[in-house]
């Protein structure tokens, strides 16, 4: 009133100063780090609750069909597919609702028990019961539960998936190869009870914009920020369609209040909801408690593997497991021999006069960095951003091209320029294939808060661009990657949980079966692996991942 600042006006704008610097250092780590982003996040919060968020940031409640078929309408074809899919992914459950936590399985009370001998023979397979229990320790009487298991001799660098089967009765059975000889335990984990896996769902369904996104739009010396997603409410504000007209894969921002739609500048992950579960459903996602917890054997957790029997029938494992590590080297099951390239001129020698082209998430751009830094390659777009791309990099003495481009929204990296915004399925319509094109595709990690029908249009238009580059030149070799595990706590679950990976790499599997695509199994590469679980698997895993893809494109000679 009298023309002076209030005392408490500058602490606001103290606050909103630390406040914006954070914001920029947000910025500047990596994209995924979730484990940073949390912690960073919890700074954040603090400072949220000392004065009002911008109003940009919050879209209203966007309802789940209404984003699922907001884009084109599928065909009759691929809405059968489409069902097809979402049935061979359903989920039981929910089967009770409001279980107090005490009667929710606890992997601490719950056991496996190994059948059969303990004592059992190469080529044969191994039968573990898993008893699940709640807290009280009495047995679970319906399924749901979200177990990954694993055998593994750490002395011989030798690891497996297993196969498990909900009884929907509280009980699950897993199923091993036995494929290498020594002692092997036996370990299983409860990523989630199904009481958490209700809360997905739900968060699927009721949340699908849980992440959200901005841009950045600027003429003259105009500046302003909005929010941008794939599905905002249509009665709320004008909004720019940034819908792309090859795929029709939509996209939209609020429009700015002063400028164009025509002067986006950049994209970026705006941040993660918070609040978006109740007390009661947090206990659910419990650290140490009930996330990603190793179940106990009952009695006996290991077993001892033989040679082969004389006269013993092979069984064929291949449909338990992709394949397997020993002296931690990925062999693959279906028979094909994988190379070990362990020099750079090896590499070089196996990607002569090749062009590689890899597309999508971090995880793919990890190969990049890996080949960039064996083969030393040149770069010839210097100052790409850092960790968002483009990148070009070559080998000029043996003639290689390597290329990495992120695919489109909702890609949550810090920072892309408008125009670098492109769809895997539009860059793969601009190659021209052939013997010396390698095309290396990873989509996956950025789709996870999404209800899965975004997935599936997406994947449907990157394989149709996939086979079409096939049926012009069915010489060029595609490299698809499915997700892996990574590392989860309470917060990150509700983002990235490997439950909402699971069901996304079930999609992708079904939907490129039976094309002539390399499918790098990332899952089971990081399941039967010791190596913690990570977003971006550990080097080990990645020189795996390309020797498998080096084998492929370069294969043992048959003599
Ligand atoms: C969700 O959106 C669809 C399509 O716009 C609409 O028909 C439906 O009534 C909405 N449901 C709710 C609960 O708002
Ligand atoms: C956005 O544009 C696409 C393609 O031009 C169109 O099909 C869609 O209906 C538009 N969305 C809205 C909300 O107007
Ligand atoms: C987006 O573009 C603006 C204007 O060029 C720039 O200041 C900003 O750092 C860019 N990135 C983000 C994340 O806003
Ligand atoms: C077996 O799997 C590997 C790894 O995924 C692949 O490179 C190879 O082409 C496959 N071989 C056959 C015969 O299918």
């Amino acid at each position: 009133m009298d023309g002076q600042i209030p005392k408490s006006m500058f602490i606001f704008i103290l606050l909103a100063v630390s406040g914006f610097l954070l914001l920029i250092l947000i910025m500047f780590m990596e994209e995924l780090n979730d484990q940073l982003m949390f912690t960073f996040h919890q700074i954040q919060r603090s400072i949220d609750s000392a004065f009002k968020p911008p109003e940009i940031l919050w879209p209203l409640g966007a309802n789940h069909t209404y984003c699922a078929h907001f884009g084109k309408k599928p065909t009759a074809e691929e809405a059968k597919e489409e069902r097809d899919l979402l049935s061979s992914i359903a989920w039981p459950g929910p089967l009770v609702q409001g279980l107090p936590v005490e009667l929710s399985s606890d992997p601490a009370k719950s056991y496996f028990v190994i059948l059969g001998s303990s004592k059992k023979h190469k080529g044969g397979q191994l039968l573990v019961n898993v008893h699940m229990q709640n807290f009280l320790g009495l047995p679970k009487d319906h399924g749901g539960d979200f177990l990954i298991a694993r055998l593994h001799s750490p002395r011989l660098g030798a690891g497996v998936a297993g196969k498990v089967h909900d009884h929907q009765d509280g009980t699950y059975t897993v199923m091993f190869p036995l494929l290498w000889t020594g002692v092997a335990w036996v370990e299983i984990t409860m990523v989630h009870p199904s009481e958490a896996v209700m809360v997905l769902k739900r968060l699927q369904e009721e949340q699908p914009d849980r992440v959200f996104f901005k841009s950045v739009f600027s003429s003259g010396t105009i500046s302003e920020t909005t929010m941008c997603n794939l599905c905002l409410p249509l009665n709320e504000k004008p909004l720019c369609n940034y819908t792309d007209p090859e795929t029709g894969e939509p996209w939209y921002c609020y429009k700015p209040q002063h400028l164009g739609c025509d002067t986006r500048i950049n994209h970026s992950k705006g941040g993660y909801k918070k609040n978006l579960i109740t007390e009661y459903e947090a206990q659910f996602f419990q650290s140490g408690v009930n996330l990603k917890i190793p179940i106990p054997a009952a009695a006996m957790d290991k077993v001892t593997i033989l040679a082969e029997k004389k006269g013993q029938t092979k069984v064929k494992n291949d449909y338990i497991s992709a394949g397997y590590y020993f002296h931690d080297t990925w062999r693959p099951l279906n028979g094909s021999v994988t190379r070990q390239f362990k020099t750079s001129s090896a590499i070089a020698h196996c990607l002569r006069g090749k062009n590689v082209y890899m597309f999508g998430d971090s995880t793919a751009r990890q190969w990049f960095e890996y080949l960039s830094d064996v083969l030393y390659l040149t770069h010839l777009i210097p100052y790409s951003p850092k960790k968002t791309g483009p990148y070009l990099a070559v080998d000029r003495w043996d003639n290689i091209l390597v290329s990495y481009r992120c695919h489109g929204p909702p890609i949550r990296f810090t920072s892309v320029l408008s125009s670098e915004l492109g769809y895997v399925a539009n860059e793969l319509d601009k190659i021209q294939g052939g013997p010396r094109t390698v095309v290396l595709v990873s989509v996956w990690s950025h789709f996870s808060t999404f209800p899965i029908e975004v997935y599936i249009r997406r994947l449907r238009h990157i394989r149709r661009a996939v086979l079409q580059l096939l049926a012009q030149e069915p010489d060029t070799v595609v490299v698809i990657r499915t997700a892996n595990l990574q590392k989860i706590g309470p917060e990150s679950s509700l983002f990235n949980s490997d439950w909402f990976s699971l069901q996304r790499d079930a999609v992708l599997r079904a939907m490129f079966k039976g094309i002539h695509v390399q499918l790098i199994d990332a899952w089971e590469m990081t399941l039967a692996h010791h190596l913690p679980h990570d977003i971006h698997p550990p080097l080990l895993i990645i020189e795996n991942m390309i020797d498998l893809i080096l084998s492929h494109i370069c294969p043992v000679r048959e003599i």
